[in-house]
C-alpha cells in the first residue's frame, strides 16, 4: 500500500518525524522506497544536480515529467511528489491547475510541491480542490533566487519572520498538506511547527520541524558544485566514482579489461573459412 497524506499528517500528531529525499531516477527512488523513506520528491534541483545549470530557474516541465515518470516506476511504496518548476503556477490559476494536472495523469505523482506563501495560496486551494495533494516551500526558495540575491537565510529580522508564519498559515488553510520550510533559522522553524496543524518538512531549518528533506546527491557525495552548510555526506560517492572510472580507463589502456571472465567463448571452428 502506498503511502498517503493522511499518514503523514498522522506523523505529525504522533510526533514521529518524517523523512523526505529527493529521487530523478528509477534506481534511486527503488533504493530510497526500499529504504523506508515515505517521501519523495522529484524536486527541480534536478536542474542543479542532474542536468548541470546553475540554478532550477531553466528547469522545463517536460524534463521534470520524464525524470517523476522514471522515478514513479521505482518507487512502489513512497508518495511521489512532483516539484512545479520556475514558471508554471506562476502566470495564471488554469495553468496552475493543468500543470499540477500534468504531473498527476501524466507522471503519475501522487502529489505536487510548488514555492511561495500568501501569494500562491488560491492556486494551491484551486489545486486542492481538484483532488491533487498539494506541498508548500517557503522560506528560501530557489526559483525567486535572483529576487533574494544569492542563498541567503530568510526570515531573521522580526518582519521577515512574520511573513514567513503568515506563508505558512496560508498554506494550511489553503489545504496544503505539509510545508517545506528551507534555510530558517532553527527557532523560528520551531515556532511555525508548533503554531501550524500540518507538518513542516525542514531543509537547513534545524530539528524542531516535524521532517527532514535533502537533496539526495548532497547526502551522497554525488553533487560537488556546491554543497550546502544544511547537508550532512554519508558517502563520498564521487570518489568512489572517479576510482572506479580511472581505472577502467587504466585496464582498457593497458589491455588488462576485458578478459576472458567478460568476454563470450565459441568453438573457433565456426570461424575456419572467414579469415
Ligand atoms: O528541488 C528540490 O530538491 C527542493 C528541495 C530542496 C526541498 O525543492
Amino acid at each position: 500500500m502506498r503511502v498517503t497524506i493522511n499518514q503523514i499528517k498522522e506523523m505529525k500528531s504522533r510526533g514521529e518525524k518524517i523523512t523526505m529525499l529527493t529521487a530523478y531516477d528509477y534506481v534511486t527512488a527503488r533504493i530510497v522506497d526500499e529504504a523506508g523513506v515515505p517521501l519523495i520528491l522529484v524536486g527541480d534541483s534536478l536542474g542543479m544536480v542532474v542536468l548541470g545549470f546553475e540554478s532550477t530557474i531553466p528547469v522545463k516541465i517536460e524534463e521534470m515529467l520524464h525524470h517523476a515518470k522514471a522515478v514513479v516506476r521505482g518507487a512502489k511504496k513512497a508518495l511521489v511528489i512532483g516539484d512545479m518548476p520556475f514558471m508554471t503556477y506562476h502566470v495564471s490559476v488554469e495553468d496552475a491547475l493543468r500543470n499540477a494536472a500534468r504531473f498527476i495523469q501524466d507522471a503519475g505523482c501522487q502529489a505536487v510541491k510548488l514555492e511561495g506563501g500568501v501569494t500562491v495560496a488560491e492556486k494551491v486551494r484551486r489545486i486542492v480542490d481538484c483532488g491533487i495533494p498539494v506541498m508548500g516551500h517557503i522560506g528560501l526558495t530557489p526559483q525567486s533566487i535572483h529576487q533574494f540575491g544569492g542563498h541567503k537565510i530568510q526570515g531573521k529580522t522580526p518582519e521577515a519572520a512574520r511573513r514567513l508564519l503568515e506563508d505558512a498559515l496560508a498554506l494550511e488553510k489553503a489545504g496544503a498538506f505539509a510545508v517545506v520550510l528551507e534555510t530558517v533559522p532553527a527557532p523560528l522553524a520551531a515556532l511555525i511547527t508548533r503554531k501550524i496543524g500540518i507538518p513542516t518538512i525542514g531543509i537547513g531549518a534545524g530539528a524542531g520541524c516535524d521532517g527532514q528533506v535533502q537533496v539526495i546527491n548532497d547526502i551522497l557525495g554525488s553533487y560537488t558544485d556546491f554543497v550546502p552548510k544544511h547537508a550532512k555526506q554519508y558517502a563520498k560517492l564521487v570518489d568512489i566514482m572517479s576510482t572506479a572510472v580511472a581505472e577502467y580507463h587504466k585496464e582498457v589502456k593497458a589491455g588488462e579489461f576485458p578478459t576472458d571472465a567478460q568476454s563470450f567463448p565459441m568453438d573457433e571452428s565456426v570461424l575456419d573459412g572467414l579469415d
